[in-house]
C-alpha cells in the first residue's frame, strides 16, 4: 500500500529510442533549504524553481506552522516572509514531514535551539528509519527528545532555552546530520563546529553564506571542519533553484540503455559534491557531453547531450559514494546492461534510505533475471551485455527512486517491467511520467 493513498501501479516497456528535451524539476536538497532559511531569515525571499514535489510541500506546511508566511505565487515561484533566527513560534499541531528524511532532520534542526516544543511524524517509510544519528548531536547542545524506541518517529522535541555551542564529529557521511548541526548552530552563542570525515554535499554551507552567516570550512587531517559563528541575522534571498541532478538521473540513465536515444538535458547542477554519477556513467563509456557549462548561483551548471551507449561494468571507488548516495538504485539498473560487472562498496547508508535500497535493488533485479551478489555494504551487479529478461513486478517500499528505476530499466528489457505502486514517485519528481512519455518512453498505469 502506498502512504501516498490509493496505490498506482504502474507497467514500462522497450519501443522506440528517446529523443527530445527533458526538463527536469528543481533540486530537491535546495529547495528544502531554501524554504527553511527563507523562514529563518528577515525579509521576503523570492524562490523560482522550487520543486514542487510532496516532500517539499510538507517542508513549506511546517514553515508556515513555525511562524512564517509562505505563499505559492505561481508554478514554482514561491515567497517566504521569514521570522528571523531564534523566531520560530510553537506549533498548534504535529509537523508531518510525509516521506522526507531530508525535511525532518533538517527541520529539526532549525527547530533544536529555540524555546519551543515540537511533535514530528511521517509516512511508514519514514517512522522506520533512524532518527537517533540527528537527536544525538542535538541533545549536546541542550535539546530534549522524547521518541519511540529506537529514536523512531512519531517525537517531540523540546528545543534548547540556553543553547550551548557544539563540536561535533559526524559518524556517518552524511549531509543531513551536518546540516542539522549547523542549522541548530544558527540560534546559539558562539561558534558551533561540525566535522565530517567524508565531503557531503554541501549546499547548506553554501545557501547560509548567501543568507549572510559566517561559515567556514577548512580541510584538516580529521575531513572538513565547518565552523559557523552563531545569530547571524540572516538576510533575505532571490533564488533560482538549479534543477536536480539526482532526478535527471532518471531521463539520463533510460538514453543510455535504449537504443538509438539522443536526448537533451539542460541546466544541470554539476556541483561536485553531486556529480558523482556521471563521473561513473563516463567510466563505463556512456556518450554524455557538458554543453554550455557556465556558473549560476554560485553552482557549476551545463546541459547535458546523452547518447545511447554500450556501457562496461566497472569498479565504483567508495570514497566517491557521497556524491552519487541516492544514484545507487538508477546505477545497478543501468549496469545490468553493461558488459562485465559493476562493484559497488561503501554503501551501507542505502540501507537507511527511503528503504533499504540495496535489498530492494536486489530483490527487484534478480527477479528481472540479473544476476547480482549483496552484502551488508555493497551491491555486485552482473551485466548482461544488453539482453535484460525483465518481465516481473518490483516492489518500490514506499521509495520513490527505487520505482524511477524500475521505470527507467523496464524501457530497454525484453519483456515489460511492472512496478507495484509508482504513486510515491510524486515526493521528488512529480512530472516524471508525463517528461518520460514526452520524450518517447512507453509508461503506462496498469490495473493488475
Ligand atoms: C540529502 C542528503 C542525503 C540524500 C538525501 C538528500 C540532503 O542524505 O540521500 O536524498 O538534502 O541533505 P544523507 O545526508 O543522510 O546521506
Amino acid at each position: 500500500m502506498s502512504s501516498h493513498g490509493t496505490p498506482i501501479p504502474m507497467q514500462s516497456r522497450a519501443g522506440g529510442p528517446l529523443k527530445g528535451t527533458a526538463e527536469v524539476p528543481g533540486d530537491k536538497s535546495v529547495s528544502h533549504r531554501s524554504l527553511i532559511l527563507g523562514a529563518l531569515a528577515v525579509g521576503e525571499t523570492k524562490i523560482s524553481g522550487l520543486l514542487e514535489g510532496d516532500d517539499i510541500l510538507d517542508t513549506a506546511k511546517a514553515m508556515s506552522a513555525l511562524g512564517a508566511d509562505v505563499q505559492r505565487v505561481g508554478d514554482g515561484e514561491w515567497r517566504v516572509n521569514g521570522v528571523g533566527v531564534g523566531g520560530f513560534a510553537e506549533p498548534d499541531n504535529v509537523i508531518d514531514c510525509g516521506n522526507a528524511g531530508t525535511g525532518v532532520r533538517l527541520i529539526m534542526g532549525a527547530v533544536a535551539t529555540s524555546p519551543i516544543t515540537v511533535t514530528f511524524t511521517g509516512d511508514a517509510s519514514l517512522r522506520s528509519r533512524p532518527m537517533g544519528r540527528i537527536t544525538d548531536p542535538l541533545v549536546l547542545f541542550g535539546a530534549q527528545t522524547v521518541g519511540r524506541a529506537n529514536g523512531l518517529l512519531p517525537l517531540t522535541l523540546i528545543g534548547a532555552r540556553e543553547p550551548m555551542p557544539v563540536r561535533y564529529t559526524s559518524p556517518h557521511a552524511s549531509a543531513q546530520i551536518k546540516s542539522a548541526v549547523l542549522l541548530a548552530g544558527l540560534n546559539t552563542p558562539g561558534k558551533t563546529v561540525l566535522i565530517e570525515k567524508e565531503k557531503t554535499r554541501d549546499h547548506t554551507e553554501r545557501m547560509l553564506r548567501g543568507f549572510g552567516a559566517d561559515v567556514e570550512t577548512v580541510k584538516t587531517d580529521a575531513g572538513f571542519e565547518i565552523t559557523l559563528t552563531g545569530q547571524p541575522e540572516l538576510q533575505a534571498q532571490t533564488i533560482t533553484v538549479p534543477r536536480d541532478p539526482s532526478s535527471a538521473a532518471f531521463p539520463v540513465c533510460a538514453a543510455l540503455i535504449v537504443e538509438g536515444s539522443d536526448i537533451l538535458v539542460p541546466n544541470i547542477g554539476l556541483n561536485p559534491t553531486r556529480a558523482g554519477l556521471l563521473i561513473t556513467l563516463k567510466e563505463m563509456g556512456a556518450d554524455i557531453t557538458f554543453e554550455n557549462e557556465r556558473e549560476e548561483g554560485g553552482e557549476p551548471v551545463a546541459d547535458l547531450r546523452v547518447k545511447a551507449s554500450k556501457l562496461t561494468g566497472i569498479e565504483v571507488p567508495p570514497e566517491r559514494a557521497p556524491s552519487m548516495i541516492d544514484e545507487y538504485p538508477i546505477l545497478s539498473a543501468v549496469a545490468s546492461f553493461a558488459t562485465g560487472k559493476t562493484v559497488m562498496r561503501g554503501i551501507k547508508e542505502l540501507r537507511v534510505k527511503e528503504c533499504d535500497r540495496i535489498d530492494a535493488m536486489a530483490r527487484g533485479l534478480k527477479a528481472m533475471g540479473v544476476s547480482i551478489e549483496e552484502g551488508d555494504d555493497y551491491l555486485i551487479v552482473h551485466g548482461q551485455s544488453g539482453d535484460v529478461k525483465g518481465g516481473s513486478t518490483a516492489q518500490t517500499f514506499f521509495d520513490h527512486r527505487i520505482g524511477m528505476s524500475f521505470l527507467c530499466m523496464g524501457l530497454a528489457t525484453k519483456q515489460a517491467i511492472n512496478i507495484d505502486d509508482g504513486a510515491v514517485i510524486a515526493t521528488s519528481f512529480p512530472t516524471f511520467e508525463a517528461l518520460m512519455k514526452g520524450l518517447g518512453a512507453s509508461i503506462t498505469r496498469s490495473n493488475r
